[in-house]
């Protein structure tokens, strides 16, 4: 097997939106070489899960709670948006669980992981970067930009998105 593995970029400056843009595209790169089965299907997992987490916890901690002081959102919007990383983690547990990537099962841990994954990267997009972009300063973005990408990163350093931890994000 000789997957190329796609680069996670380490970011620590930019406009929030950006940043978390390019990471979702990144996501979706991820999704698709996972499909192809003459892929090295665990060590994109292991690429997915660790940005999964990192990405998402540092919206949590960073992002939401900040639109939400500056009205860009509203509380629905932000439960609603943590609610979905929940969903997320959910349908990956089966995938970081499966011994055997190549099987039906696991197939199918990955469609429900693509599906549930791609319809929060369509909302958060639609819902959320939508109104950052019109009602947050350009200076404000780029300053949650950096704490964003500032948390990002220390999850991914600190070996993020392994079985226990995504265990214990869903039992916390
Ligand atoms: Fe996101
Ligand atoms: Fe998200």
């Amino acid at each position: 097997m000789t997957t190329e593995l796609p680069e996670i970029t380490r970011p620590t400056t930019g406009d929030v939106v950006d940043l978390i843009l390019e990471d979702h595209r990144a996501f979706e790169t991820l999704l698709r070489e996972l499909r192809n089965d003459q892929n090295d299907r665990a060590a994109l997992r292991g690429q997915l899960s660790a940005l999964l987490v990192a990405h998402g916890e540092a919206e949590e901690s960073h992002v939401y709670p900040e639109l939400r002081r500056k009205d860009a959102i509203d509380e629905h919007e932000a439960e609603h948006g943590e609610e979905e990383h929940r969903e997320i983690y959910e349908a990956l547990l089966p995938l970081l669980e499966a011994t055997d990537l190549y099987d039906e099962d696991a197939s199918h841990a990955l469609h429900e992981l693509s599906e549930t994954l791609l319809h929060h990267l369509d909302e958060e997009e639609r819902d959320i970067l939508n109104p950052a972009r019109s009602d947050v300063a350009d200076a404000d973005r780029a300053r949650l930009g950096e704490a964003w990408a500032t948390r990002r990163n220390e999850l991914l350093d600190d070996g993020c998105g392994s079985l226990e931890q995504v265990r214990s994000l869903l039992a916390g």
